[in-house]
């Protein structure tokens, strides 16, 4: 099938030859001095051959290993232009090419595609205004809301310094030390742990972006992805058979699907806020560990993505492929969430380090759109912007009009963020300790949403992975953060794994949280 997307495979020779293009006779053979003599240094072919290989393995991504891929499309199904002017946004029936990636987060890269785990799903468009990247989870929530976590947090899931094994005791330990992870423990746990599958399960942004306008006007917005056909799961026991007996079982189902000619569709919605919602809101808006209720703030369809066009080949398209939430396009921005801000800096840092200082020249990385910058050189520079200066020079400058901020393209820095800052004084605060508010979403979902054999599920889930702590102190200390979401569900884990029952953990009120935000809120706004 020939590739729909942008990539110069070199697949069309059918001669075989050494790197530097000279035909070779026999691919198979080495130069030797006589039938059974030494080899020869002036065997370039084989002397290449070997060196190449000897350099195959690039670094796996240190999280988020193990994946597979697809491209397809995004288009735009719904008139917009009330939200963003952002052009591809702004235009009703646009239709731009995307690359996928989904992916488990904790193993290696040749671990089970059924773990439990949350699943990536990274998303790359192909705009005329450069490439916007999607890179999301398939949960509307996250473990942490301050980025200083995240490499305890992923420690935990990883390999034990010693033993070189994994460790439940790690893990439960992290996670009763920050009870803030409690929410996407409730949602990790469940079946929804297990997808069936990369393809068969939605995709959330989690954090919160702003959409803005040319006069600087903006909504923050959440986008979701709701896969048509419904989310599919995997119970406990199924997950664990697969991944023994085919540990690639999602990867196969998404390549077999696309040949098969079924090509997976998600539709897209965006919840919005405005400021003033953002300010009267029950949670802050800036905290990754909570939803925004649908009810308050409905889905509102933006367009569909389809996935119908398999890699040609998986390395070149797929593990080479960076995504990252930096890579952002005009008027749309990343809200000042200080987890999506860290990230903003890790992903490009790591490709530079994965994949090299000119990451955004390989081929499945490349805009579609020309670039025009002062970047220059480095390792593997394939594209090198000709004779033109590379300093802004007042003979040949750079033009940079239409870009938002400059006058053809609307409101300026200053004016478009001086509309929200006094929200941002007062989030970062309140995101820092626990409260009573981190535990009713979680606490709706074990009272509310599930229903008696959801419960049951979710409990024998735990105990199975909880069960291996060998720490009764580890042990307590999650249990109590179970109990502070309700006493029922820490009393029927503690009973499936032997344990004593434990008392909640004691937190401040919700009140307190409130009239916190409210009381900075007035005093930066005076
Ligand atoms: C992959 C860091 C939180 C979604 C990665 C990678 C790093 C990273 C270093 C490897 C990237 C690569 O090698 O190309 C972080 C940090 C986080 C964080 C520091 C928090 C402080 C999140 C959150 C989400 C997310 C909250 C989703 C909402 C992903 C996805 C990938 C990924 C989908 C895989 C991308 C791909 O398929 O290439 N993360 N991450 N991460 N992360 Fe995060």
């Amino acid at each position: 099938m020939p590739s729909q997307q942008v990539f110069n495979s070199g697949a069309e020779s059918q001669h075989y030859t050494t790197s530097n293009g000279a035909a070779v006779s026999e691919p198979y053979a080495s130069q030797r001095v006589g039938l059974l003599g030494p080899l020869l240094l002036q065997d370039f072919h084989l002397i290449d051959s070997l060196a190449h290989f000897d350099r195959e393995r690039i670094p796996e991504r240190v999280v988020h290993a193990k994946g597979a891929g697809a491209h397809g499309y995004f288009q735009v199904t719904e008139d917009l232009t009330d939200l963003t002017d952002n052009p591809l946004l702004a235009s009703k029936g646009k239709k731009v090419k995307a690359t996928v990636r989904f992916s488990t987060v904790g193993g290696e890269s040749g671990s089970a595609d059924t773990a439990r785990d949350p699943r990536g799903f990274a998303i790359k468009l192909r705009t005329e205004e450069g490439n916007w990247d999607w890179v999301f989870n398939n949960t509307p929530v996250f473990f942490i809301r301050d980025a200083a976590k995240f490499p305890h947090f992923i420690h935990t899931q990883k390999r034990d310094p010693q033993t070189h094994l994994k460790d439940p005791t790690m893990f439960w330990d992290y996670l009763g030390q920050n009870p803030e992870s409690i929410h996407q423990i409730m949602i990790l746990f469940s079946d929804r742990g297990t997808p069936d599958g990369f393809h068969q399960m939605h995709g959330y942004s989690g954090h919160t972006f702003k959409w803005f306008k040319k006069d600087g006007s903006f909504v923050y917005t959440q986008l979701h992805l709701r896969v048509q056909g419904g989310f599919k799961t995997l119970n406990n026991e199924e997950a664990g058979k697969l991944a023994g007996s085919n540990p690639d079982y999602g990867t196969e189902n998404l390549f077999n699907t696309i040949e098969a000619g079924k090509f997976p569709t998600w539709d897209v919605y965006v919840q919005t806020m405005t400021p003033a919602q953002a300010e009267q809101f029950r949670y802050n808006i800036l905290d990754l560990t909570k939803v925004w209720p649908h009810a308050e703030f409905p889905l509102r369809p933006v367009g569909k993505l389809v996935l119908d066009e398999n890699p040609q080949n998986y390395f070149a398209e797929i593990e080479q492929a960076a995504f990252s939430p930096s890579h952002l396009v005009p008027y749309i921005e990343a809200s000042a969430d200080p987890v999506l801000q860290s990230r903003l800096f890790s992903y490009p840092d790591t490709h530079r380090h994965r994949l090299g200082t000119n990451y955004q020249q390989l081929p499945v990385n490349a805009p579609i759109v020309p670039v025009a910058n002062f970047q220059r050189d480095g390792p593997q520079t394939f594209v090198s912007q000709g004779a033109r200066p590379n300093y802004q020079s007042s003979i040949a400058p750079l033009q940079y009009k239409g870009a938002p901020g400059t006058i053809e393209g609307g409101a300026n820095d200053y004016e478009r963020q001086a509309k929200h800052e006094t929200f941002v004084g007062a989030a970062f605060r309140d995101l820092s300790f626990i409260t009573e508010l981190d535990f009713e979403q979680p606490r709706a979902m074990w009272t509310k949403v599930w229903n008696d054999q959801q419960r049951e599920a979710y409990v024998q889930n735990v105990a199975g992975h909880f069960g291996g702590v060998k720490s009764d102190e580890v042990k307590a200390r999650q249990l109590s953060v179970w109990a502070a979401v309700d006493q029922s569900l820490s009393d029927r884990i503690a009973k499936a794994v032997g344990h004593p029952t434990v008392k909640p953990l004691q937190v401040r009120s919700a009140s307190e949280a409130i009239k916190f935000r409210a009381n900075v809120g007035a005093h930066l706004a005076q």
